[in-house]
This record gives C-alpha cells, sequence and structure tokens, in this order.
C-alpha cells in the first residue's frame, strides 16, 4: 500500500526531526496518538467490505509495527545523546591540579590569651569567665564606685536599650573584666562559707570588654585579662614579681624594665599602671602602658563578705590586645578586627 510506505517514512523522518524526548511524544502523537493517523485507518477499517477488512487490517498493523519500531529506535538515540551530553557537561579532568585545603590559623589575640593563660596557670592561677551584658551594680557599684562617683565617667559606658528602645536601667555591656573578680570573689566565699580559713584566692579572667572609643590604639570592643591574688599576706611586692616575671616569659625578653607608675582606680588603694620598656629593638626605651593594677580596696573585700581584717590582695587589668601588638610588632589595633585575610594569614 502506496499510502501506508509514505505514513511510515514522514513519521521516521519527523521523529528525527526530535532532539529531546518531550518532542518525540508530540510527533508520536500525531501517527499513534488517539486521533494520529494510524490510529484513523484502523478506525476506518469498519467502513471497509468484510473481504477486504483483512488483508487492509494486516497491513496497517505493520505499518504500525514499523513506526513503533521507528519510534523506539528515535528513543534509544536520543537517551544516548542525552547521556552523552551530561556526561561531557559533567567532565572531570583529574590532570587539573588540586584546590588544596586551606588552612586554618588561630587569631593573633587568642594566641596571646591562651599564652596568658598557659603561663599563669604554670604559678598556679585558676581561669575564671564571666557575663559581656554585665549589671550596673557588678560593673561599677560593687567595685567601689558608687552613682554619681565621679569615677565612672572614666568608662564610656554602653547601656542597653529595653523592648520599647529606652535605655534599661542599670543593664549594660562591661567596660572591664573587673565584674568577674566581684563574682569569683562571691562564689569562693559561698563555697567556703563555714570554714575556719578561707584558701587562697588566685585567679585570672580573659574576656571581651566594650567603650565607646575608637581610633588606632582604641576600639569599642577589646580585650583585658582580669587578675586576682588574695590570702592572708599577699603583699604590693608580691604584685611586681608576679607581673615582672610573667612580662619576661611572655614576650620571651630578660632584658625589659617594668615600671609601675600611681595611678586611680576606684577599686584598688593603692593603684598603679604598668609600663614595660625593652631595652632593644625598634621599640628601645620607650615607656608602653599595658594594664593598671593595685591592693584590693577593703571595700571591694567587705562587698563580698571577706573581711579586710585578714585578707589582702592584689588585682590587674591588662590589655592583651596591647600585648599582642608589642609582641608581632603592629601598629594599628583595628587591623585585628577587620577581618582581612591578607593581614591574619601571617599570623598562621
Ligand atoms: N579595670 C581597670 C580598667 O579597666 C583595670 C584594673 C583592674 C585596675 C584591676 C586595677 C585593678 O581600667
Amino acid at each position: 500500500m502506496h499510502n501506508l510506505d509514505q505514513i511510515i517514512q514522514a513519521a521516521t523522518s519527523a521523529f528525527a526531526a526530535t532532539d529531546d524526548h518531550a518532542a518525540l511524544e508530540q510527533v508520536k502523537a500525531a501517527y499513534l496518538g488517539k486521533s494520529g493517523q494510524i490510529t484513523g485507518l484502523l478506525k476506518g477499517l469498519a467502513q471497509l467490505p468484510t473481504d477486504e477488512r483483512k488483508t487492509a487490517g494486516a497491513a496497517i498493523n505493520r505499518a504500525k509495527e514499523a513506526v513503533e519500531s521507528a519510534l523506539e529506535e528515535r528513543r534509544e538515540a536520543i537517551r544516548r545523546k542525552t547521556l552523552a551530553r551530561k556526561l561531557a557537561a559533567e567532565a572531570l579532568d583529574v590532570t587539573l591540579p588540586g584546590r588544596g585545603q586551606a588552612r586554618g590559623g588561630l587569631h593573633p589575640v587568642t594566641r596571646t590569651l591562651e599564652r596568658i593563660e598557659a603561663l599563669f596557670r604554670s604559678i598556679g592561677f585558676e581561669v575564671a569567665d564571666g557575663p559581656e551584658i554585665e549589671s550596673d551594680f557588678q560593673n561599677f557599684t560593687a567595685l567601689n564606685t558608687p552613682e554619681d562617683h565621679p569615677a565612672r565617667s572614666m568608662h564610656d559606658t554602653f547601656y542597653l536599650l529595653d523592648e520599647r528602645g529606652e535605655v534599661a536601667p542599670g543593664v549594660l555591656l562591661r567596660t572591664h573584666t573587673s565584674p568577674i573578680q566581684v563574682r569569683y570573689m562571691q562564689a569562693h566565699v559561698a563555697r567556703h562559707a563555714g570554714q575556719a580559713r578561707m584558701p587562697e584566692i588566685r585567679v585570672i579572667a580573659p574576656g571581651r570588654v566594650y567603650r565607646v572609643d575608637s581610633d588606632a590604639t582604641h576600639s569599642p570592643m577589646f580585650h583585658q585579662v582580669e587578675g586576682l591574688w588574695i590570702g592572708e599576706n599577699v603583699s604590693f611586692a608580691d604584685l611586681k614579681g608576679v607581673i615582672a616575671d610573667f612580662l619576661r616569659r611572655f614576650f620571651e625578653n630578660d632584658d625589659l624594665r617594668v615600671r609601675f607608675r600611681p595611678s586611680f582606680f576606684p577599686f584598688t588603694e593603692p593603684s598603679a599602671e604598668i609600663d614595660v620598656a625593652f631595652m632593644s629593638g625598634p621599640l628601645e626605651g620607650r615607656w608602653l602602658e599595658i594594664a593598671g593594677c593595685g591592693m584590693v580596696h577593703p571595700n571591694v573585700l567587705r562587698h563580698v563578705a571577706i573581711d579586710p581584717e585578714n585578707y589582702i590582695g592584689f588585682a590587674f587589668g591588662m590589655g592583651p590586645d596591647r600585648l599582642t601588638m608589642l609582641r608581632y610588632g603592629v601598629n594599628d589595633l583595628r587591623l585585628f578586627y577587620d577581618g582581612d585575610l591578607r593581614f591574619l594569614r601571617q599570623f598562621i
């Protein structure tokens, strides 16, 4: 049947013109679908006289099989092509150089904090912690700085807002690590309540602190390490020994000088600033301030129920950011907090 051969040919080339499964199924419908050409011919059989129906039916079925196998062939070809395309797109060139693993490292200030902790642990200090959001009481009042005391303005304090956007009374970002002194002493007193003699307190407390301040040597967030040693007979001479020894070990340099310059803090009496000077190197002979310190004020001890007649000791608060700048020769504090990898990678 001439017509049937034409249909087979037309179908085969229409299939060949498609490039994906969706298009192929569209074309298939035109021949084998409900109203497709082959289906139409099969439906037309009913109109034929009985004697012709058999041969015509057989011919149409052969044509149908031919179209179906052309369709199947094309399906397979498209499947192979799609796979080949996908493989090409996802090709992996194993000869390319590898990307490598980026090496992480500790932040220079973290290194300093770890070093400070290790050095103080080696002389029997514990390491304590405290909250960064503090109460006005712990940050100031318990440290002998009552409300309206002029010493409060020594710190430019960040206050917190409540849900209505108003300053929440008595809640602030700690301006120093000294409130940890208070918390630690309170816990220590509670732990040893009822004992005839309270064991010594020997603790350091590293942490972030906050002040409204920003320039090359001040950042609104910076670090401090608080130190506290309270016992029955702890003197200013012990303070000097501990600090001088710490600085020599921290800088791995015996050729440095330490100076205690009289100063004022409400929570120590007498108070001093600690300066260090290197006797060689680029900073030779320059006095650099690195900490505040003093003998803990009797009022601070009274606040935490320690009897200042029986116990005495010293406290200090030093700036590990400053120590990091000196140790690595960095001249701008802000570099530590910019997150610039070109700077930070130098310390890995
Ligand atoms: N808290 C003081 C400050 O931030 C430092 C200090 C700590 C001074 C302990 C004396 C004793 O300035």
